[in-house]
């Protein structure tokens, strides 16, 4: 950071709780969340939007945070991996569903890949094989894993539509 660098003073809400933060106009949300914040379950990758590593919810909609300035960020609710399980610990549908299916590999698409599913689930809460495949297309896993992860898209789907039952 330069030292003459002109700083902004925002507030961020994260997971339901607002940090005050002070950053450069060009410091990216990603950086916002894993350095001011201190929320590391956001990972960054290729930093162009090409990865999906860094996805977040914002206002519920996922998005690339690597490609959002944390100052366009103020007043939107964002939602990173660690504010997937319920207040209580229980896991999330998509976190259960990791775990049943051996969806985690290496683990550093994984916070990416639960943030899409989660949201994709919500619009389409019955996907069948080829739209749970379409809806991890955004997502890339160095490990080539995706065969588990696209059966624990299809079971994050039973597990929410269970739980609302
Ligand atoms: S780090 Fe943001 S899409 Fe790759
Ligand atoms: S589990 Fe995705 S990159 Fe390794």
């Amino acid at each position: 950071m330069r030292e003459d660098e002109e700083q902004y003073g925002i507030t961020l809400v994260v997971n339901g709780i607002s940090h005050q933060i002070s950053v450069p106009g060009r410091r990216l949300l990603s950086d916002a969340i894993r350095h001011d914040i201190g929320l590391t379950g956001t990972h960054v990758g290729c930093e162009h939007g090409v990865c999906g590593a860094c996805t977040v919810l914002v206002d519920g909609v996922p998005m690339r945070s690597c490609l959002m300035f944390a100052v366009s960020a103020e007043g939107l609710q964002i939602t990173t991996v660690e504010g997937l399980a319920r207040p209580d610990g229980s896991l999330h549908p998509v976190q259960q569903a990791f775990r049943e299916c051996h969806a985690l590999q290496c683990g550093f698409c994984t916070p990416g890949f639960m943030i899409t599913i989660a949201a994709g689930i919500l619009d389409n809460p019955a996907p069948d094989p080829a739209q749970a495949r379409d809806m991890i297309t955004g997502n890339l896993c160095r490990c080539t894993g995706y065969q588990n992860i696209e059966t624990a898209v299809l079971r994050a789907a039973e597990l929410s539509s269970e739980a609302i039952r």
